[in-house]
């Protein structure tokens, strides 16, 4: 089976619990590896969890994930994006399926901005970026009620 990699940072467990449903959900079409960036996997500022990076490498398809902060996301997640340069500059992720999910405080919370982000970052290194396929406001069960 592919694998689906799940890649994000949680410090209170909101970013958490997305992903285990983002697992549960792609669980049966694929295996899934949940990879939770831990504070500890940052050394003088820089992300050193090699084998996190390899598990991505051997996925077919993966998924970013952050809380938002200061309209952004959290540092230790950028300091793992900034890890994948060495992949960047030779494209070994490149036509990987990418998605990406965040949290925030507030309804609006500038939480776009995260999302935009890991889109870039899914297109610096030539994956293919999937949206929500689910209309704004048009889903009984309230699935992108804020629309985006
Ligand atoms: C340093 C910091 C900055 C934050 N900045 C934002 C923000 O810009 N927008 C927002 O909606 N929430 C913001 N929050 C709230 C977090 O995104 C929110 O609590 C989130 O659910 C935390 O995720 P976690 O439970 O996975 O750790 C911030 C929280 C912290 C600690």
């Amino acid at each position: 089976m592919p694998l689906l990699a799940i890649v994000y940072f949680s410090v209170s467990g909101t970013t958490d619990r997305l992903a285990q449903a983002m697992a549960r959900g792609g669980a049966g079409a694929s295996d899934v590896a949940l990879c939770r960036i831990a504070g500890h996997d940052i050394l003088s500022g820089r992300f050193q969890n090699e084998s996190l990076l390899e598990t991505i490498d051997r996925a077919g398809a993966v998924a970013f994930g952050s809380p938002t902060y200061m309209g952004g996301p959290a540092a230790q997640f950028k300091a793992f994006a900034d890890a994948s340069s060495d992949r960047w500059s030779q494209q070994r992720w490149a036509n990987k399926f990418a998605a990406g999910f965040t949290t925030g405080a507030c309804a609006s919370g500038d939480q776009l901005h995260t999302l935009t982000y890991f889109s870039i970052l899914a297109a610096q290194h030539g994956m293919l970026w999937c949206g929500l396929d689910i209309p704004g406001g048009d889903d009984p069960s309230g699935r992108n009620r804020l629309g985006s």
